[in-house]
C-alpha cells in the first residue's frame, strides 16, 4: 500500500473516531402533572438536545404502560415503586449500557438523584436538577396548571401528610418535611427522609453519589410553585420554624456530612446554577449554553 494512502487512512480512522462517537446518552425523568413525551414540554426538551449534540440518544422515561397512567403514577404511585421501576427500565435499556446523564425536572430531580443512590449500574455521570425538592416541600401553593386533583392533594398534605396512606400513596406527601416536626418526619417519611439519610445513614447512597462525575442544581429565583425555593439548592427551613431559610452548607446534614455532600462539594462536583423565571422557566439559549454545552456533550 502507498505509505501516503496508508498515513491518509490512519488520520482517518482515528479522526473519525473522535468525531463520530456520539455523546453519552440522556435519561430525563419529568415533572408533576407531567408526561414522557408532551410536545411542548419534555418533547420539545428532547428536540433541542438532538438538534444541538447529533446523534445522541435521549430517553424520556414513561412510568406506567400509557401516558395517562404516566401523569397519574407522579400523583399517586409510591416514589420508591418508581425508582425501582426506572432502575429497572435503565438496566434494560442497552442504548445506556456504558452509562448516561441524567436531567429530572421538578420531582424528576430527587428521583433520579435517588436512583443514583440506589442503583449504581449502569452508571449515572452527571446529574442535572431542574427545580428539584431536595430537602422536600412545605408547602404547595400553586400546582401550576390547572389540575383536578390539586386542590384535593393541597388539603390531605396539610392535615395528613405523615398519615401512612397519605405516605404510601400520594407521592408529593413523600417529599413533604415539616420544619416544626422533623422528628415525626423523620420516622415517618416513606421517601424523602430515607434517600436524606436522616433516618440511618446508609454508606451505600454516600459511596454512589459520590460517583457522579457533577451534580447540578438549578433553582429557579421567581419560583411561586415550590417553597422553600432554597430547596432547589438542597437548603430548607432551619429547624423548629417557618420562615428562615438555611442553605444546604449550614445545614446539618452537609455539617455531618450524612449524605457526602460536603465531600463532593469539596471535590467540586455540586453546582449552583440559578435562572431568573418562574418553576421550570428558562430558555433554549440558557439551557443549550449552561447545560447542553457543558454537560450533555
Ligand atoms: C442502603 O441502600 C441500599 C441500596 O438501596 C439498600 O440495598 C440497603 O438495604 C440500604 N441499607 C439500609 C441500612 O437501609
Ligand atoms: C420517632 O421514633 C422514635 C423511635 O421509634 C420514637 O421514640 C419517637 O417517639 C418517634 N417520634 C415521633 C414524633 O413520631
Ligand atoms: C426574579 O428573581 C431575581 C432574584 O431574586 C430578581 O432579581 C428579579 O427581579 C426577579 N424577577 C421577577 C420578574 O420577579
Amino acid at each position: 500500500m502507498d505509505v501516503r494512502l496508508f498515513v491518509v487512512l490512519f488520520l482517518w480512522y482515528f479522526s473519525y473516531d473522535a468525531l463520530c462517537t456520539p455523546p453519552l446518552p440522556v435519561v430525563m425523568w419529568h415533572g408533576m402533572g407531567d408526561c414522557c413525551c408532551n410536545p411542548l414540554s419534555l418533547g420539545r426538551i428532547k428536540t433541542i438536545i438532538e438538534n444541538n449534540a447529533p446523534g445522541i440518544y435521549v430517553n424520556s422515561l414513561k412510568i406506567g404502560s400509557s401516558i395517562v397512567e404516566d401523569i397519574e403514577n407522579g400523583f399517586f404511585l409510591n416514589a420508591n415503586k418508581q425508582v425501582e421501576e426506572v432502575c429497572k427500565q435503565v438496566a434494560n435499556d442497552p442504548e445506556l449500557k456504558d452509562g448516561y446523564n441524567a436531567l429530572g425536572f421538578s420531582q424528576g430531580g430527587q428521583f433520579l438523584r435517588a436512583v443514583a443512590q440506589r442503583c449504581p449500574s449502569p452508571p449515572m455521570l452527571n446529574l442535572v436538577t431542574f427545580g428539584g425538592q431536595h430537602q422536600g416541600i412545605y408547602g404547595l401553593p400553586h400546582c401550576g396548571y390547572p389540575n383536578k386533583w390539586c386542590n384535593y392533594i393541597r388539603e390531605l398534605l396539610t392535615y395528613g401528610a405523615y398519615w401512612s396512606w397519605v405516605q404510601n400513596d400520594l407521592v408529593q406527601a413523600e417529599y413533604w418535611h415539616d420544619p416544626l416536626n422533623e422528628e415525626e418526619y423523620r420516622n415517618r417519611s416513606v421517601f424523602l427522609a430515607d434517600v436524606n439519610n436522616e433516618r440511618v445513614k446508609n454508606k451505600t447512597y454516600i459511596k454512589n453519589l459520590l460517583k457522579l462525575k457533577n451534580f447540578v442544581m438549578v433553582k429557579f429565583n421567581n419560583d411561586t410553585i415550590v417553597e422553600p425555593v432554597e430547596t432547589e439548592w438542597f437548603g430548607f427551613y432551619r429547624p423548629g420554624q417557618s420562615t428562615e431559610v438555611i442553605t444546604l452548607q449550614d445545614s446539618e446534614l452537609y455539617v455531618e456530612d450524612r449524605l457526602g455532600l460536603r465531600q463532593m462539594d469539596k471535590l467540586g462536583k455540586l453546582r449552583f446554577l440559578a435562572v431568573d423565571g418562574n418553576h421550570l422557566q428558562f430558555s433554549e439559549d440558557w439551557f443549550v449554553e449552561n447545560i447542553v454545552d457543558k454537560y450533555l456533550k
